[in-house]
This record gives structure tokens, sequence and C-alpha cells, in this order.
């Protein structure tokens, strides 16, 4: 039995922890997008596989029996690669999703199915915009210039990534009181988020429900059908494995 585990999130390396803790045999795997990944505590992988193709030669080369994929909720396209290796190479796949973000008495949310809906959910007028989006689809929002845009991102940006910005370097876990005061520093407007669900970046919605400050807020992509569990110790019962030692 050896596993592969799909990360990128906070849960993977919660996840990849305790499979350590277990002594499973597991191999972790980044896609390469930051300059300095967070450690992990099992042998780690870095970059594309390579499509389905490149993915299913991977399992086979490495004898993988399981797969894990604790992903974003937003990476579908590995998601959907790894629903399709699974099946065409006979590997069991476990999904690890944390659940939406509900929206809650006080919050002022605007549901858009993706980028572009975010982009057109945008006032034409200027407003002050909290893009919470990650770097990779940054470009989108070039046609509409008028606004000044805050970025928060993990590496310095190489080129400026839009006319108007303010770009601040950081990595969550975010808490309310800075989110709070980064946004009434920024004299914020409007945030646009993915609804990635979890608590390591749920700050910003607490506070913008505190300011009165409106979110776009992007829904997931649809996925095709998996075996998905929401916590730890079902990944670890799934393989075989009790919570209760060292985790
Ligand atoms: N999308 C987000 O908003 C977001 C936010 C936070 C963290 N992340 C993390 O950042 C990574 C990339 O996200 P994305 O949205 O660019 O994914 P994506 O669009 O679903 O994936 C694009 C390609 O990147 C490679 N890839 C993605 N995740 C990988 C992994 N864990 N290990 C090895 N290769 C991987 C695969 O390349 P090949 O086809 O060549 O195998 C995949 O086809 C993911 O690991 C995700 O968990 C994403």
């Amino acid at each position: 039995m050896r596993t592969l585990l799909l990360g990128g999130t906070t849960e993977a390396s919660q996840l990849a922890t305790a499979l350590a803790a277990q002594g499973v045999d597991a191999v972790f795997s980044y896609a390469g997008r930051t300059a300095n990944p967070v450690p992990q505590p099992l042998p780690t992988r870095i970059g594309g596989f390579g499509g389905v193709a490149g993915l299913c030669d991977y399992l086979r080369a490495n004898s993988i029996t399981h797969i894990i994929d604790a992903t974003h909720p937003f990476a579908a396209q590995m998601s959907r690669n790894a629903v399709d290796a699974s099946l065409a190479c006979g590997v069991q796949l476990l999904a690890l999703e944390r659940a939406p973000w509900q929206v809650t008495s006080g919050d002022h949310w605007i549901h858009v199915p993706n980028i572009a809906g975010a982009v057109a959910a945008l006032p034409d007028t200027p407003a002050r915009v909290f893009l919470a989006i990650g770097k990779q689809t940054l470009d989108a929002f070039a046609t509409k210039p008028q606004h000044h845009y805050l970025l928060r991102l993990v590496d310095p940006p190489t080129s400026q990534p839009l006319p108007n910005t303010t770009v601040i370097i950081a990595r969550g876990p975010f808490d309310i009181a800075s989110d709070t005061a980064l946004l009434r520093g920024n004299k914020i407007t409007h945030i646009v988020a993915k609804n990635a669900g979890g608590a390591g970046a749920a700050a910003k919605l607490h506070a913008a429900r505190a300011l009165g400050v409106a979110v776009i807020m992007i829904d997931r992509p649809t996925l095709p059908p998996r075996r998905i569990v929401a916590s730890v110790a079902q990944v670890l019962a799934w393989l075989g494995h009790s919570a209760d030692r060292g985790v």
C-alpha cells in the first residue's frame, strides 16, 4: 500500500503530519506554484505529472495504490485528472474537501460562477477592490482599470500584475483583527473571493461583515463524482489507520 497525497492546502499539510505520525508510506505532491512551499514531513515531489497519462505513468512507476486529493477546491484540473487516472489505472481515490462557506446575516455577497462573472459584477464607477484570488487569474481584471486593486500574494510578482495595485506579500492563515485593519487601511469597498471554505482564509469574510464590505463570491467549479470526506480522521480510517496514535 502506497499513497500519493495531492497537496497545496492547510488540510493537506495537516494530513501529511498525521500520515507521517502513523508511519504511512506516502508521497506528498506540490504543483510548484510557490517559490518556497511549506516543508512536509513526507517524501515530497514538486511539479505537474503531465496530464492524466503522466499521472498514470507516475502511479505505475511508483506502485501507488491510493490517491488522496487534498488540493484546493478550485484546483479543478488536478482533481479531474485524479478521477480519470484512478479509473484508468485502478487506483483508489479519496478527496479530502472542506465545506464551502455559507452566507450569514450581515453578509453582502454577490454569487458568481467564475472569474469572468466576478469581473462583470464589479461596478463601473471606481472602487477599491481586494482581489483575494491568488495570482493566476489577475489578468481578467485588466478590463476594469478604473478600480484600485489590493493583492495579497505568497511570492512577490515578477511584473506589475495590474496597472493600479497595492501588493502585499503574506501567507495564510490570516486572523480577523489583521484582516479588518487591512480592509480599513486600504478603504476596501469590494472583495473578490473564491469559496474555498476552511478557517485559514475566512477572516476576510468576518472582517467584511463587520465593515459592511461587499463580497463577490466565486462559487466552486463542478467536479466529477468521487468519494469525499471532510476530516483527517476519516482519511486515516479509509486507509485502515486509527486517528488515536499521535494525531
Ligand atoms: N486554485 C486555487 O485557487 C488554489 C489556491 C490555493 C492553493 N492551490 C494549490 O495550488 C496548486 C495548483 O492549483 P491550480 O488551481 O493551478 O490547479 P489546477 O488548475 O487544477 O492544476 C493545473 C495543473 O497543475 C498541476 N498540479 C496541480 N496541483 C498539483 C499537485 N498537488 N501536484 C502536482 N501537480 C499539480 C497539474 O499538472 P499536470 O496536468 O501536468 O499533472 C494540473 O493539471 C494545487 O496544488 C492547489 O491545491 C490552488
